[in-house]
This record gives C-alpha cells, structure tokens and sequence, in this order.
C-alpha cells in the first residue's frame, strides 16, 4: 500500500474526471495517496477535488490539460518539474475511441487521437519515470485496451494506439520495473462507462447493464499491479480471448475480424 500512501507524494492521474481513471483516483485516495487529477471538464474536476479530499483527507491538485494538444502536456510537465512536486506515481487513463471508418477521419480527429494517446502519454509517462526511478516506491499503470491485443477494422487506431500502450508498457516493464517500481498495463474489456456514449457508440441497455463497473475494473488493477502483475485483464472471458488470440495463426486472426467487421 505504501506505494500509494505518502504525505507528501503525489499520483498524477489522467482520465480523472470520469470512468475507469475516475474509479482509480477514488481507489487510491481512498489508501490515502495524494492525487494531481488531469482533464479537459473544469466543473468536474472541482467536484471531484471536492469529493475526494473531504471524504479521504487526501491532498488534491486539479489541472485543465486538453491531451490533444502536446503544449498543455508539456506547460503541465513543466509546472510540477518547476515547482518541485514529488511524484510517486501515474495512472493513464484519458482515452476515447473514434469510431467513424479510418478513411473519414479529419486531419484533426487523426492528430488529436495520436497527441492524446501516444504523444502526451509518451511524455508523461518519461516524466513520471524519470521522477520515481531511485526514488522509492512508485509506480506506472497505462490503461490499454483488450482492443489493443488484436486488430480491429472497426476501430483501426484505436486498436492500434492500444497495442501501442501495450507493448510500450511491457517494454517499459522489462527494462526497468523493481520490487520499489511497479509498471503495469491494464487491458479492460467493454466497461460500464461513458465511454460508450462519447464514441457515439449505441449500445442496447441490456448488454450495457451486463457490463462490468469501473469500480470493479479499478479494484482488479491495484490489487493485481501491487502482486507485481505486468498485464491484467480483469475478465475471465477476455483472459481465455486473449489466450486464443496468441494460440491461433495470423490468417485465421484475420480472417475472423474480417467476418466481424
Ligand atoms: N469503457 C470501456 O469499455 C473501455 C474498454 C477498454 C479500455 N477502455 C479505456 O479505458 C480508459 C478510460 O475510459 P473510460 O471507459 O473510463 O471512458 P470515459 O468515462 O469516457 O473517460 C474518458 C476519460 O478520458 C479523458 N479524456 C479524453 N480525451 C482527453 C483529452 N484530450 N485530454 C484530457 N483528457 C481526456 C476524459 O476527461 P475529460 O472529458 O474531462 O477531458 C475522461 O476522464 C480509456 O483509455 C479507454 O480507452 C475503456
């Protein structure tokens, strides 16, 4: 626990205002850890700064930080470098899909995609690294996707960022992860969240129901990242998918997403 407990550290968490990042700052406040919350909604982030620091006690910074744009990542970064603000952990959570095919997608859907999930990740996550390394316990948790773990015509750079985070994450897990420095990549199936909506994604509330909740996702993620798990799909239905798809040759992989669609 004392990854997360610190007087005076702090986790820098983005996707804070909602969903999955959401659950996981209440997770980690709830374990007394300090929280620097990062997203573009101003009123969210004020009621959930509000909430978190009257329930918990915990210290809360909020930042506006449209990841879309790699000026504000790198204003942020240098913001709390300046000020000295010790870091002892990240969570990536900020993430959207587009859901429109690959071929209608604007020059600025595709640049605002790539900025918020590989640029801006990639600098937070060099921030944050560099910040714990020798540092004492600290920890990284990228949120990818089980989207990631295979091809998707549907979602093409979703899918594409996803695996990004995936193999980044893994990489940044065998080169430097400690029994002091945790790194692991969170790969959820389809979550009860407003993820759905905001891809424009119309999903029958049946099936929306059935969904696991954000809280269940984030519980699953610490309580497995603290057992130094460098991967975990919180699902026993996307394990058991995930094996399949490393067992089965690339054609048929093709083939079956082809199918799909
Ligand atoms: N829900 C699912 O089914 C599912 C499945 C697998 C993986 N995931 C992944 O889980 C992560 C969290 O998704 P969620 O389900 O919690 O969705 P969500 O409820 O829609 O939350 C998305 C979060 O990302 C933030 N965000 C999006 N674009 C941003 C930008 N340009 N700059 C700063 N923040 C930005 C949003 O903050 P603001 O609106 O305040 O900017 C919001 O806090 C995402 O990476 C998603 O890909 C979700």
């Amino acid at each position: 626990m004392d990854y997360f407990l610190s007087t005076s550290s702090y986790t820098i968490v983005t996707g804070a205002t909602s969903g999955i990042g959401k659950a996981l700052a209440r997770q980690i406040a709830s374990k007394q850890g300090n929280l620097i919350c990062i997203g573009r909604c101003k009123s969210s982030l004020d009621i959930l700064s509000n909430d978190l620091s009257e329930e918990f006690k915990v210290k809360i910074i909020v930042r506006q930080v449209d990841l879309a744009d790699i000026n504000q990542t790198i204003s942020f970064i240098e913001e709390i470098s300046d000020s000295k603000t010790p870091i002892c952990g990240l969570i990536n959570s900020a993430g959207y899909a587009n859901v429109e095919g690959f071929h209608m997608l604007s020059r600025s859907d595709r640049s605002d995609d790539l900025f918020t999930h590989l640029n801006s990740f990639v600098e937070l996550n060099h921030f944050v690294l560099n910040s714990v390394l020798g540092h004492g316990k600290g920890f990284i948790l990228n949120v990818a996707s089980t989207a990631g773990l295979k091809p998707s015509p549907a979602h093409i750079l979703y899918s594409a960022n996803k695996s990004f985070i995936y193999n980044f994450t893994l990489g940044l897990n065998i080169k430097y992860s400690t029994d002091s420095l945790l790194i692991c990549c969170l790969c959820p199936g389809s979550t009860r969240t407003a993820f759905f909506k905001n891809a424009g994604i119309a999903l029958k509330k049946e099936k929306f129901d059935k969904l696991p909740i954000a809280d269940f996702i984030a519980d699953v993620a610490l309580e497995q990242m603290l057992r130094g798990r460098p991967l975990v799909i919180p699902t026993l239905k996307h394990k058991l998918q995930y094996f399949f798809i490393k067992m089965i040759p690339l054609f048929a992989l093709i083939l079956i997403q082809k199918c799909r669609g």
